[in-house]
């Protein structure tokens, strides 16, 4: 489904995310536009891309094209504090485009840290990256909000065929969804949860996230760069980090890995 700029702006309903809009029929990232304008975009900025050619996922993965059928969202944050990590700001992120995605009413979840999930597939993914950018002689940390949704895919490519979703795909509706809605959507429900999040920190937000995090307290493999683990998730820290019990007994914080999840087709 074809859909504009116009399309958004019409849609749009925020004080500052998406103020300043930048649309583009095709780029390589949508990350990488705002990283390499970063000194001279304000907070709240965000580009669009109908198809994005270089698209990047989590942990050096790339994230596939779809022209005119996914979501390519990137949003520019600029908060005065410092950023120790971004980790809570992303689980924050996957709450909010939770929300934005609920008018579906599809069984979302979120897969921690944050895919966005329906029926153990992935419908949706964040990469956030923290950019540090230059303001008057001094250096500040940025966040990059990086937002991929599967939205009117039909057919996926056969390397992420099995764990790939989409809107339509898991929805009865056989119409195209409107993707510009749903970018406005996005945007509305960032720019909320990240200004409470300033004001009241991660604990607002942790019951919430743990009430639709898909694998909690789920039979899980945890994949390193350099080995793999099984066992359960038993909690989500404070500091958004997950509370991890090893088959063996061992119970650990974990910070960053990949988690499968099992099922009865084996970990997904
Ligand atoms: C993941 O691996 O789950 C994260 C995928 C994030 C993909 C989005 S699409 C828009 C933005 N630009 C990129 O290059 N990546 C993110």
């Amino acid at each position: 489904m074809d859909y504009s700029k116009k399309d958004i702006l019409e849609n749009l309903n925020t004080k500052i995310v998406g103020k300043t809009l930048m649309f583009f029929d095709e780029i390589d990232s949508t990350n990488d536009y705002l990283k390499e304008n970063i000194d001279i975009l304000n907070e709240g900025s965000v580009v669009v891309s109908k198809s994005q050619i270089k698209g990047r996922g989590r942990r050096g993965n790339s994230w596939e094209n779809a022209k005119d059928e996914s979501i390519f969202l990137s949003i520019l944050l600029k908060p005065s504090k410092m950023v120790n990590s971004s980790l809570r700001i992303s689980l924050v992120s996957a709450l909010a485009v939770y929300k934005a995605l609920s008018f579906t009413n599809l069984p979302i979840n979120i897969k921690w840290p944050n895919d966005i999930i329906i029926n153990n597939k992935k419908v949706g993914g964040i990469l956030t990256e923290v950019v540090s950018y230059k303001r008057e002689d001094d250096f500040f940390d940025a966040l990059i909000i990086g937002i991929g949704i599967n939205v009117n895919n039909m057919n996926f490519s056969p390397t992420i065929l099995k764990t790939a979703t989409s809107l339509k795909l898991e929805s009865s509706e056989k119409n195209d969804f409107d993707i510009a809605k749903i970018i406005a959507l996005i945007c509305k429900n960032v720019e909320n949860s990240y200004y409470t999040y300033l004001s009241d920190g991660f604990k607002f937000f942790l019951e919430d996230y743990k009430n639709i995090c898909a694998n909690m307290n789920k039979d899980v493999k945890l994949i390193f760069s350099d080995r793999e683990e099984v066992g359960k998730i038993i909690d989500i820290n404070k500091d958004g980090s997950i509370l991890f019990k090893r088959n063996d007994g061992l119970v650990k914080s974990v910070f960053a890995c990949d988690v499968s999840v099992r099922t009865k087709d084996g970990y997904l």
